[in-house]
């Protein structure tokens, strides 16, 4: 915002100042050296229009918010991160350098480019990804007395001391505080009310650096957090022998934990493998490293022209 409104004051006085001198200049050039006229001739037009200043001024602000803003690069969807950090104590301040780690690992995940990923997997030929690209857009801090936060949206509430959404229609908003109850993180579905949306995880499972605990180290619980937040739902379907809406994934008892056996089945209709190392399973960090094909079919769906993330394009 800073920098939006520091780029329309010096457009502006680049324009008061070129209005003043543009007479002499366009006088002094003429005919002196060859080049583009294209600047004398707008020193010309803005000395005319008095109205086209502030029309250029404004379209650099749009340019600026589109530039800032989720947009297809080269086919490529790119996601601005803002991270809200919400601290008591400075370990809860995490670094820029763990917030980084944890960008580097949704890039990897949800492009199917991690290096975990086990070839002698199973499950192999339905992984999946997607084209996108997580950008680390804005970092705001606050500090406060509380020493969790719940899952009631405190958090995303300058009401009720936490901080407000940034542009959560184009940005992902990611909540780093301490929630308790056991809870790693908790995500907001596509359809919410924008003021909510985003992710809110804590910051021991934020990132592979700094103040990461094992065995949530690998900041997979961002990943998972985010597969809900692009309408991903577990794996188990939150019954038992439950339906994802995921056509390639298997019917699995209930969650899994820790790092479940190699050819671990379900009783469920079938006794199919279990698909324990998806990262909509809540087994350890190490122990998952996939989506499932129909899985990122189901995410880009949420981007699609009338989708409920289509002003994410
Ligand atoms: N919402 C889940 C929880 O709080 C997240 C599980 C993430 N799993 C993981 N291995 N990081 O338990
Ligand atoms: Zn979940
Ligand atoms: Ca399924």
């Amino acid at each position: 915002m800073k920098k939006l409104i520091l780029s329309a004051f010096t457009l502006a006085m680049l324009f008061s100042c070129s209005n003043d001198e543009s007479t002499s200049a366009a006088t002094q050039n003429s005919g002196a050296h060859r080049g583009c006229a294209s600047h004398e001739v707008l020193e010309r037009q803005l000395s005319d229009d008095p109205k086209l200043a502030e029309r250029m001024a404004n379209f650099e602000i749009e340019a600026e918010k589109f530039i800032q803003q989720g947009r297809i690069v080269n086919g490529v969807l790119e996601i601005p991160v803002v991270f809200n950090v919400l601290y008591r104590t400075s370990a809860e301040n995490i670094t820029q350098a763990q917030l980084q780690s944890q960008i580097d690992v949704l890039n990897k995940d949800f492009t199917a480019t991690n290096s975990d990923y086990n070839s002698s997997n199973p499950y192999n030929s339905v992984r999946g990804g997607l084209n996108i690209r997580f950008v680390l857009d804005a970092i705001y801090r606050k500090s406060t007395t509380k020493t969790s936060w719940g899952t009631t949206d405190a958090m995303k509430k300058s009401t009720q001391g936490g901080i407000n959404p940034t542009s959560p229609t184009t940005k992902l908003n990611y909540w780093v505080c301490t929630i308790g109850g056991g809870i790693l993180g908790y995500a907001q579905f596509p359809g919410g009310a924008s003021a909510t949306d985003g992710v809110a995880i804590d910051s021991k499972y934020t990132g592979t650096t700094g103040t990461v605990v094992y065995p949530f180290n690998l900041g997979r619980t961002a990943t998972h957090e985010v597969g809900h937040w692009m309408n991903l739902r577990h794996i188990w379907g939150d019954a038992t022998c439950g339906n994802d809406l995921v056509t390639d994934t298997p019917s699995h008892n209930a969650a899994n934990y820790g790092v479940p056996a190699v050819g671990h089945r379900s009783t469920c209709s079938g006794t199919p493998l279990e698909m324990y190392m998806n990262y909509m399973d809540y087994t350890d960090d190490r122990g998952m490293y996939m989506f499932s094909s129909g899985q990122a079919s189901r995410m880009a769906a949420v981007f699609g022209s009338t989708g409920p993330r289509a002003s994410f394009r």
